[in-house]
């Protein structure tokens, strides 16, 4: 759990820049049907996204994915729990007190900012003019740092030191109003509701904020049912909800999005190793589902950043099109939780270890990935822009998303090369033969070529056609999205086709 939402971008200089801008991305993704606006006809919903048909398909690929690879296994259990849960849940996790954003509100034009954020997105020449200011000194002084990496160092420190002041020197972004913030307040991120028809205190519930206390809430429970022992880990999929003050980035930052979590309970004294397991288990789920090792990198919390229940965290984090962004947190949460739960509900939350007759409350390595973000980070890493050759010729750009076959929401699609000579009657009986087990694609309009480009652009990783030569010997072509080479199979092995290449 972030106690602030406190996840950054960065924008180094990367190696093996994404060819995706956003703007493509979010383009692509709205006319091919993987996200919509939320609430689009009516001017949308800010930090709200809804899945289109190709996008909810995808998503459920990454979702099962995840699922399948941390709980098809002897040591983890899977849950659902609900999204509203008892207020002093909330409490005993320390979100009520701590899950806030220092946030200022413009005077003038009523925008609201998070104050690390409006300090963050300086300039170098704005920082610069603002340490000046903030010491007094006219543009001339020479005393003041010079080098890119030297403002960068001094206007870290004193917006850390003196956020306020600095805030004060500024102009409101949305109005260019100068000095018309308001001093800095605590904004906590829950949404907040009401149970039953009254609407008072007694009544508040939250959407939950992240997945993880439906976890720790039933330790007890699941450890009962299931019979683990400990070492084990509960596992859980689900929406939770941040009243981000800032979204942004499209997927990247949003107010209501999913996330893929695994608490994995452990004896004290064991949990740096099986941090260390953890953290090795989920970088290489990220590259077994194609992500390249340049784009994805370790971002270690430095200890005078640690969430006050943190032993130890590190961030996985994506190349997107603007720099660096977290998309999982392996965290070693130590027994903050549990600790916590029991203390607030009064019910025991200690394990009793039969064998050595030792009673401890174990400790808890998190994975927290979001799906809506892993989601968002598999597009950018797939979108790729090609030179590829025409019928004619001649050349063109193909958009050809190079998503892992497992992830493609459609995987297959199939042509007949022309619409006579029986060629439709095979080709939709190849297509009715694989709908109950795949996700399929009928497409007998336009030249192949162009055929072939829109199911690029969908990363659909197999394209059948029926041709002239499947009528003399009962085979069909098999194109690779990616190698664009094409190969012949019998027409009545294109399901063990498929299924082998989905393994
Ligand atoms: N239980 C731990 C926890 O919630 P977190 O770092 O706040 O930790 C974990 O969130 C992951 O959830 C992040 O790495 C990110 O992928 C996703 N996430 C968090 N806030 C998000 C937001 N506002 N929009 C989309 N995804 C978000």
């Amino acid at each position: 759990m972030a106690q602030t939402s406190k996840e950054t971008t960065s924008n180094k200089t990367p190696s093996g820049q994404n060819a995706a801008s956003l703007d493509k991305i979010v383009s692509l993704a709205k006319r091919r049907g993987f996200v919509f606006q939320s609430s689009e006809i009516y001017g949308g919903l800010n930090g709200c996204w809804d899945y289109g048909p190709l996008g909810v398909e995808m998503l459920n690929n990454v979702k099962q994915q995840w699922w399948k690879n941390m709980t098809y296994r002897e040591n983890v259990e899977g849950i659902d729990a609900s999204i509203l849960m008892h207020p002093r849940v909330w409490e005993a996790s320390g979100h009520v007190e701590n899950f806030t954003d220092p946030m200022v509100d413009c005077k003038q034009c009523k925008a609201r900012y998070r104050v690390d954020i409006l300090l963050e997105e300086v300039s170098i020449k704005k920082q610069l003019e603002l340490i000046r200011q903030y010491h007094g000194v006219d543009k001339g002084a020479a005393n003041f740092p010079k080098s890119e990496v030297d403002i960068k160092k001094e206007y870290g420190a004193l917006t850390e030191q003196h956020p306020q002041e600095f805030i004060n020197l500024m102009n409101c972004p949305n109005c260019g109003n100068k000095g018309t913030f308001t001093e800095a307040r605590k904004f906590n991120l829950m949404f907040k509701t009401f149970v039953g028809p009254v609407e008072d205190s007694s009544s508040v519930v939250y959407l939950r904020p992240e997945t993880a206390q439906g976890i720790f809430v039933n330790f007890q429970n699941v450890l009962t049912a299931s019979r683990q022992k400990i070492p084990f880990g509960i596992a859980q999929i689900g929406k939770a909800f941040r009243n981000e003050i800032n979204t942004k980035n499209f997927l990247f930052r949003t107010r209501e999005f999913e996330q893929m979590e695994m608490q994995f309970f452990v004896k004290p004294g064991t949990d740096d190793e099986w941090f260390e397991y953890w953290r090795g288990e989920r970088m290489q789920w990220y590259i077994d589902l194609g992500m390249k090792k340049e784009q994805l990198q370790w971002h270690r919390h430095p200890k005078d950043k640690l969430a006050h229940y943190a032993k130890d965290a590190y961030d996985i984090e994506f190349l997107f099109p603007f720099g660096w962004g977290e998309i999982e947190g392996v965290h070693n949460r130590t027994n903050y939780d549990l600790s916590r739960h029991e203390e607030y509900s009064g019910k025991s939350m200690r394990y009793f270890d039969e064998e050595t007759k030792e009673k401890y409350t174990p400790f808890d390595i998190e994975t927290s990935s979001g799906a809506s973000r892993s989601f968002m980070a598999f597009l950018v890493g797939s979108y790729h822009e090609e030179e590829a050759p025409t019928a004619e010729g001649t050349s063109e750009i193909r958009v050809v998303l190079k998503l892992h076959p497992r992830l493609a929401p459609i995987k297959t699609a199939v042509f007949p090369l022309v619409n006579r000579d029986n060629m439709p009657e095979i080709a939709r009986k190849i297509e009715v033969d694989l709908r109950p087990h795949f996700r399929v694609f009928y497409d007998d309009s336009g030249a192949v070529g162009r055929r072939y480009r829109r199911q690029d652009e969908t990363g659909t990783p197999f394209c059948i056609t029926i041709d002239s030569q499947t009528l003399q010997d009962q085979t069909v072509t098999v194109r690779n999205r990616d190698s664009m080479r094409q190969e012949r199979i019998g027409s009545t092995r294109v399901a063990e086709y498929l299924t082998d290449k989905l393994k």
